[in-house]
């Protein structure tokens, strides 16, 4: 703001970064652009109002605001967009518009620095309760959410400090770290950012249009994904159904109707304390609840209904 910038653009899959934006924008008076991806969008419009109430302009991503999303509605029509798509109309709008400027939700090192405030809050918490995690388990899209939760506690692991283990949850039809290649890519599908060294599916796939939007991400942050080849965290994949399964017992046990990506660490949860009981051993797993699902009924009608699909790649 002190520099003059007027509008700041972003992609958004679920909404949430979106939503935090918008809000964040409007207590500046800066102007907010979210491309939010279609499929997402179509899934829970309400999202959009949610925005809208902190005066952002919400775009379906792809969509006709852009030159680069012009292009891929003309290659793909009725696509249901991808963060990789959404993030480069993000980007080609602030490259063409003055005084405006881009900022990613998710991947990149600083976001993962700031998201950090979730691990440390995790620790204080884990100090009043008097636990020793054996193992911390979140879901990851980008990577921002696992990382901000587990990089603290992993520097004492790397310093000697406690033997737990981390657990990153990915969505079956976006699995970067079960499936893809180690390897350089970018970090959107137009080519508009720099190339990463990430676990990736390859920067045009496109996922299926999962409920879990906010897990749609072709790659994984760098840091994440270094973490991973150095052997200091495990992942694991999840289907939709069987995340939105974890979702509902998570739901008649402790009442909280959990957000589609948050089911993933649920049932990688529950996974994880079955495999403990199996072994006869006694364990501590912290996991981290990154959103609630009140947005997301529509996904849960459809699996309440027996109409939720498969999602594998
Ligand atoms: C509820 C929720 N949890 C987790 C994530 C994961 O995002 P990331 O891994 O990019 O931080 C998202 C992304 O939209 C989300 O909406």
């Amino acid at each position: 703001m002190k520099d003059g910038i007027e509008n700041l653009t972003t992609e958004t899959g679920a909404g949430q970064w979106g939503t935090a934006l918008a809000m964040s924008c409007n207590l500046f008076g800066i102007g907010c652009t979210v491309f939010m991806v279609r499929g997402s969008y179509d899934q829970k419009p309400a999202r959009k109002t949610v925005m809208n109430m902190y005066n952002a302009t919400v775009h379906a991503s792809p969509s006709d605001q852009t030159e680069y999303g012009r292009k891929v509605l003309k290659a793909m029509p009725g696509t249901v967009g991808s963060l990789g798509i959404a993030i480069s109309e993000a980007c080609d709008m602030a490259i063409n518009h003055k005084n405006t400027k881009y900022a990613l939700g998710s991947v990149l090192n600083h976001v993962m620095l700031h998201q950090t405030v979730i691990g440390l809050e995790t620790i204080e918490q884990m100090k009043i309760g008097e636990i020793e995690p054996d193992c911390m388990i979140a879901c990851a899209g980008g990577g921002s959410n696992f990382a901000g939760f587990a990089f603290p506690m992993m520097g004492r692991k790397i310093r000697g400090k406690t033997d737990c283990e981390f657990l990153a949850a990915e969505s079956d039809a976006a699995p970067s770290m079960t499936s893809g290649k180690y390897k350089y890519d970018l970090g959107d599908t137009g080519g508009y950012t720099p190339e990463l060294m990430m676990y990736t599916m390859g920067h045009d796939f496109i996922p299926s249009p999962v409920h879990a939007g906010g897990l749609r991400y072709h790659g994984m942050a760098p840091l994440v994904s270094a973490a991973l080849d150095q052997g200091l965290m495990t992942a694991r994949s999840y289907s939709q159904p069987d995340t939105f399964r974890a979702g509902k017992i998570f739901a008649e046990t402790e009442g909280i109707i959990a957000a589609p990506e948050s089911c993933h660490a649920i049932k990688a949860a529950i996974d994880k304390a079955l495999e403990y009981k199996a072994a006869k051993e006694e364990r501590t797993i912290v996991f981290c609840l990154s959103g609630h699902g009140l947005l997301d009924l529509n996904g849960y009608e459809k699996f309440l209904s027996g109409k939720l699909e498969e999602s594998s790649v």
